[in-house]
């Protein structure tokens, strides 16, 4: 599959009700924890934070979001808080993902980019260690879903990963 092209561009207030449709959609809500818009906001403004809209760059149509947290962080490890997809299967994720982490390292001086994944979400997991990133254990009943008590992976990948791999 050809992978299209993506754009990331800074998320504004009046994008938000897109990033809350996409956040609360059955498909995605099972696998990510929910914000409030004001959260949401304040991760579009506060130095410490990034907040993304993903864009089909051929016809601007937005296709996701992601999120960054600990920009500044002293151990430069960065938090990829949050990507959804909402036009799943088509590449985007690969995209924007391959984007995201070039931009942790090489624009925010990363040494470590980290994310949690749910043991129940295959597609994500599958999809990260496609693109370097490595298990490093469990948060074993971590996440509190309307059906119990969930876990979770966590997975990083390193600056020196990266530069091994990723753009080798
Ligand atoms: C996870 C997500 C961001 C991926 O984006 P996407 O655009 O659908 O992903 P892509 O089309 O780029 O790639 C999906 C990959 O997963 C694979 N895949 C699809 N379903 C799968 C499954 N059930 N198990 C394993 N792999 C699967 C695809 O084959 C593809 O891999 P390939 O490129 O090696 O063939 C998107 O599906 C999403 O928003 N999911 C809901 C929210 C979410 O889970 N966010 C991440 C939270 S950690």
């Amino acid at each position: 599959m050809a992978i299209p092209a993506v754009t990331l561009r800074s998320t504004t207030e009046a994008d938000l009700p897109f990033v809350r449709a996409a956040e609360q959609a059955t498909e995605n809500a099972q696998f990510i924890r929910q914000w409030s818009q004001q959260r949401h906001l304040i991760a579009c403004n506060h130095p410490d934070e990034r907040h993304w809209i993903i864009t089909d760059t051929a016809n601007g149509q937005a296709v996701g979001y992601s999120i960054f947290l600990g920009i500044q962080d002293p151990d430069q490890t960065i938090l990829l808080k949050r990507i959804v997809i909402t036009a799943k299967g088509h590449g985007y994720g690969r995209a924007a993902l391959k984007q995201l982490i070039a931009k942790a390292f090489n624009d925010f001086q990363a040494n470590r980019l980290w994310l949690d994944v749910m043991t129940t979400n295959a597609r994500a997991r599958h999809l990260y260690e496609s693109l370097g990133f490595v298990e490093e254990g469990c948060l074993r009943e971590a996440v509190k879903t309307p059906n119990g008590f969930a876990s979770a992976w966590v997975m990083a990948i390193l600056k020196s990963e990266f530069y091994g791999t990723i753009t080798a």
